[in-house]
């Protein structure tokens, strides 16, 4: 297979089978936040509390995608991708996180699914993409082992309705973002900065997906993954304390989701912050997965501590590559890197990888900045395939220009570009570049 590159070809390789795909979420792109029984999700009270969102903007019409999904499947199916990795919004289906079920809510998914099948593209169901139900995150949200039982539940009844027809299931996506951002940092909702005591909120998401996994088998699901957030962590500079500053990074990024979910144990640096009689959870959250999803942005950089800072390492941004409107680097290799990793650190308790996410903040409809990308991230790719790892799809981060969290509507990701004023939907130079690139590989 050849991609067009600047007008050359550029000779590629991908394994027979390898899944073509886009992805976004809920939150991000279906708006109609009052609309269909939907209840309050702790985003909705993220935004509309000022100074928490840049240019106070809020997702209460983002890109209208719940009542114009028919046009965005309609692109999907120009642009040829195998799947369609979406979000359900808990609260469109339980409005106050437990008991009742709110059947308008799961008959949008259902008539989205629907859709996509009769596109022939696969449906990729995330089950949580951070939209808790306010009143769960009001009893104490992600710090609670009830809303690990309540995730569990939401699981089941998505399960019933969806499992005849999704194709791979991720129950939820980068459980250390909302950890970090969300509960350690209170830069993303909902909003707390507790620090070191954020932890508990990784170990119940890791609870979460464990039954969850447990909950949509029981329903006849076809593949159960993950979508986890991973970072290789750069020590700044070759010393024995940035190393060791690197290493406790390590695990609170990465290896606090992927260790317990793949081998059932935790990094020994972040035991002494988890809940009590959290052992007695970890053959559940270690139930065996069908793939492994991994959302790859970006190394991280980090040194050792400095006087009178809580935490045992100071961030470092990387530096020497270009960057993306968004502010991070641009570094292919990393992804390589990274894949090589986990899959010396697993071995055969790694299932096969899926690149769950992949993408590029960079403004324009004449976007080849972003071929650029995804080319590049596509090579990196393919030596990790080449290098031995077991990589089975391609994720592009996002199908459209949305809601970037904190960051509002300025970062565009998508292929394809929306007007946040008519709403209209433009595809980039990059949608009909990965057009080609799909249409290569029939
Ligand atoms: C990963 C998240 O899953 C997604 O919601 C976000 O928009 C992208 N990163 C880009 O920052």
């Amino acid at each position: 297979m050849n991609f067009t590159f600047c007008g050359d070809e550029v000779p590629m390789s991908f394994p027979d089978g390898f899944v073509w795909g886009v992805s976004t979420s809920a939150f991000q792109i279906e708006g109609a936040t009052r609309e269909g029984g939907r209840g309050v999700s702790v985003w909705d009270t993220f935004c509309a509390t000022p100074g928490k969102i840049r240019d106070g903007a809020n997702a209460d019409i983002a890109c209208d995608h719940y009542n114009r999904f028919p046009e965005d499947v309609a692109l999907m199916s120009d642009l040829g991708v195998d799947a369609y990795r979406f979000s359900v919004a808990w609260p469109r289906i339980q409005p106050t996180g437990r008991g009742g079920v709110n059947v308008e809510g799961l008959d949008f998914y259902d008539n989205l699914v629907d859709a996509l099948c009769e596109a022939g593209i696969a449906p990729v169901a995330t089950l949580y993409h951070w939209d808790t139900p306010q009143p769960l995150e009001d009893d104490g949200g992600w710090l609670t082992r009830d809303t690990a039982e309540r995730f569990a539940e939401y699981a089941a009844i998505v399960g019933e309705r969806l499992s005849d027809r999704v194709e791979m299931w991720i129950p939820l996506n980068e459980p250390m973002v909302v950890t970090l951002f969300g509960y350690a940092l209170g830069e993303y909702a909902p909003g707390r900065a507790l620090l070191f005591d954020a932890l508990p909120a990784a170990h119940f998401q890791n609870l979460a997906h464990g039954l969850a996994v447990g909950a949509l088998r029981a329903t006849g699901a076809k593949a159960v993954g993950t979508a986890n957030n991973h970072s290789p962590i750069w020590p700044a500079a070759d010393i024995a304390e940035d190393r060791q500053a690197a290493r406790h990074l390590d695990a609170v990024i990465n290896w606090m989701y992927a260790d317990p979910v793949l081998t059932g144990t935790y990094p020994e640096e972040v035991i002494p912050y988890l809940p009590t009689g959290f052992a007695d959870d970890l053959s559940a959250i270690a139930a065996p997965l069908d793939f492994y999803g991994v959302n790859y942005y970006e190394p991280q950089g980090v040194a050792k501590p400095v006087d009178g800072n809580p935490l045992p390492f100071v961030l470092r941004p990387i530096e020497g590559y270009p960057v993306t409107t968004n502010d991070s680097p641009v570094v292919p290799d990393g992804l390589r890197q990274f894949l090589g990793t986990i899959a010396n650190r697993y071995g055969d308790a790694l299932p096969p990888v899926h690149i769950t996410e992949s993408g590029c903040s960079f403004d324009g409809v004449d976007d080849r900045q972003r071929i650029e990308y995804h080319t590049e991230h596509l090579a990196a790719l393919e030596k990790a395939i080449a290098e031995g790892v077991d990589v089975r799809g391609y994720f592009v981060w996002s199908l459209l220009d949305n809601f970037e969290w904190s960051k509002g509507y300025q970062p565009r990701f998508g292929l394809v570009h929306v007007d946040y004023d008519t709403l209209v939907r433009t595809p980039k130079d990059s949608y009909h570049w990965y057009r080609d690139l799909i249409r290569g590989t029939r």
